[in-house]
């Protein structure tokens, strides 16, 4: 467990994490609350759509979503950051079809890794070794939810609108969501 902030012996208050640290890790949750939120709007489409398997995937998309921007929430706490969550921009809930929203998460899953892989690079600029090690994790994770969601708009790109219902078969048989190397690692 890390450190929590506290005044050293001068009285000078000691935090393991910088402002700019904190500032960028607060964007990111915005991002993570911006994508679980996105994903909500997803599932609404699919719903609408009469695909309840596919409503239901992204509904546990944006409940991960929601805990990766916990995760970063508990790390700031942890460090003894300043916590401030911006705005949240509104999401997208107009789609023309299932190929445009599952191309739209798609798209995010590959933003959410640039920023990911952008928090990697501060943190070894800054040396800031705990850091880096909360986000491996996130690197990791990215791989399989780009992985999953390409799977995704792969098979619906090849069943085509009128096929959807073999998408759904294919997810709720648990055979799009990829865990990498094949394991759970249960989060
Ligand atoms: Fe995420
Ligand atoms: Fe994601």
């Amino acid at each position: 467990m890390y450190c929590r902030s506290g005044s050293n012996h001068n009285g000078e208050t000691q935090v393991l994490i910088s402002k700019n640290m904190a500032d960028q890790m607060n964007a990111q949750i915005g991002n993570e609350f911006g994508a679980s939120l996105q994903y909500v709007n997803v599932a609404g489409y699919f719903d609408n759509a009469g695909l309840p398997v596919l409503a239901d995937f992204f509904l546990k998309q944006a409940d991960e979503e929601r805990m990766h921007a916990m995760k970063f929430v508990r790390y700031v706490m942890d460090a003894g950051g300043h916590l401030a969550i911006p705005a949240v921009p509104a999401s997208r809930h107009e789609f023309k079809s299932a190929e445009e929203a599952v191309s739209l998460a798609l798209d995010w899953e590959y933003t959410v890794t640039k920023q990911i892989s952008a928090l990697l690079d501060r943190a070894s600029s800054e040396k800031d070794y705990v850091a880096h090690d909360f986000l491996e994790w996130f690197a990791r994770e990215q791989l399989e939810e780009v992985s999953t969601m390409d799977t995704l708009l792969k098979m619906v790109q090849r069943v085509g609108e009128s096929g959807l219902i073999d998408v759904e078969n294919a997810v709720a048989a648990g055979r799009v969501h990829r865990k990498v190397g094949g394991v759970d690692e249960g989060h």
